[in-house]
């Protein structure tokens, strides 16, 4: 894998040579591109050596760009890895400013992107840097850690580097859709966002899903090369490339769309928040107020989970529970009574779950559980993905599994 390696100005990059050196122990090839405030922190000579290549950092270095120019860079690299990535460097690669060689590489790079963020925690909290981070995370750049924990400055929180080897393990895994990914040829079919049932033409029914959680999952399955049908309801969110999309308005157009979709799939993920209820008549005109109060007759929704756990030829099915009590009670009751292979239970409420960016899940299996304290949707469906692949090869038979090995986050 070729990997471009930026480093900027924050005092993470002394873990730099350490990070070099474990992603070249996987077989990487590194070009080091240093920003001027990075040389600030830690020497090129160090990272020539460490590296085995010259260190680029001018982008008006004629000598280095005739040897392989900018644009020749941003083609060669696999992915470009950031790492510590300052606040600054998110705030220009979110506004698409390139004063220098690393920015003006993320801008004409076609490889995946992956920021390792490094700041005093306080400025990581900073609402301008959280905005950043979620545009980021929207145009699909993987935002890996930071972690949390005691920082130079001597304070505590969120915003340390991760370990490199931490980091290094993350970075292998975003190469998918290059014919090394988990799912490469599985097809998998994700439901997101909320349904709206009809009352009359101009009201509906619906719920507080955003649809950024089962985005996350669409995202994540097809960085790992599967072939990805997002069948989703009305949301505000882009589309995400690489992979087909599906929209629909009502729980019935979800059930239909669904099992069109289902033909050949390997795995199904329901992350919609798909209504129990409809109304039972649609009026064809506006319902005008009469009296003082109304009754709305609701009819059951089909439930499009249980039907496909129910297929003969059911792909692996994972659903979701959406709980504000009993989380891991109500989930274990679902898993068994729709019949499905993984279940991931989240608590729902006024400050979690729906319409986040966050999210924190416990994924429950017939004899096993595994939880995932809070992180973005994106990490977290990164780690859904994973774990997904993992027990679909564990049930399916690892001979059907794409010749290369699990790294874990935590490796
Ligand atoms: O969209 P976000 O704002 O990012 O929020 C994410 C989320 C909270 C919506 C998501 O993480 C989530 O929990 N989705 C499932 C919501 C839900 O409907 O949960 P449930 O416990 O009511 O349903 C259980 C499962 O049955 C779900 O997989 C659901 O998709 C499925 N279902 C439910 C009803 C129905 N008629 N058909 C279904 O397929």
């Amino acid at each position: 894998m070729n990997i471009v390696l930026g480093i900027t100005g924050g005092i993470a990059a002394y873990k730099a040579p350490d990070l070099v050196r474990r992603l070249r122990e996987r077989g990487a090839e590194i070009q080091i591109v240093m920003t001027a405030s990075a040389e600030e922190f830690v020497t090129g000579t160090a990272l020539q050596a460490v590296s085995g290549k010259p260190i680029r950092s001018n982008l008006w270095d004629k000598e280095a760009e005739a040897a392989m120019s900018h644009i020749e860079l941003a083609r060669w690299a696999d992915v470009v890895l950031i790492a510590p990535a300052t606040a600054e460097v998110m705030a220009r690669i979110v506004s698409g400013a390139a004063p220098d060689l690393l920015t003006t590489i993320c801008l004409a790079t076609e490889a995946p992107i992956a920021l390792a963020p490094a700041m005093n925690h306080v400025m990581w909290n900073n609402p301008a840097t959280q905005a950043n981070r979620a545009v980021l995370e929207e145009r699909g750049i993987h935002i890996v850690g930071p972690g949390i924990g005691s920082q130079a400055c001597g304070e505590e929180g969120a915003g340390r580097m991760l370990e490199p080897d931490a980091i290094a393990a993350t970075v292998f895994n975003l190469t998918g859709g290059k014919g090394q990914g988990l799912l490469e040829g599985r097809k998998v079919v994700v439901t997101a966002g909320p349904t709206r049932e009809a009352i009359d033409p101009v009201r509906y029914i619906t719920n507080r899903s955003s649809g950024k959680m089962g985005y996350g999952i669409a995202s994540a399955a097809a960085a790992q090369g599967a072939d990805v049908v997002l069948i989703s309801g009305p949301v505000n969110l882009p589309e995400p490339p690489g992979l087909e999309i599906i929209r629909v308005e009502s729980a019935k157009d979800m059930f239909v769309a669904t099992h069109e979709a289902i033909r050949g799939a390997d795995i199904f993920i329901a992350a919609a928040a798909v209504a129990d209820y409809r109304p039972s008549a649609i009026a064809n005109q506006k319902i005008k107020k009469h009296d003082e109060s109304m009754t709305l007759q609701l009819t059951r929704c089909p439930d499009i989970l249980a039907s496909v756990a129910a297929l003969d030829a059911a792909p692996f099915t994972i659903g979701f529970a959406a709980e504000t009590e009993k989380l891991a009670e109500y989930a274990r009751g679902k898993l068994e009574k729709k019949k499905l292979d993984m279940i991931v239970a989240n608590r729902v409420g006024q400050d979690c779950g729906f319409d986040r960016d966050d999210n924190a899940a416990t994924v429950l299996w017939n004899g096993g559980e595994r939880s995932f304290p809070t992180s973005s949707k994106v990490e977290l469906a990164r780690n859904l993905i994973e774990l997904a692949a993992e027990h679909f090869y564990a049930v399916r038979g690892p001979e059907t599994q794409p010749r290369l090995s699990i790294i874990s986050n935590n490796d």
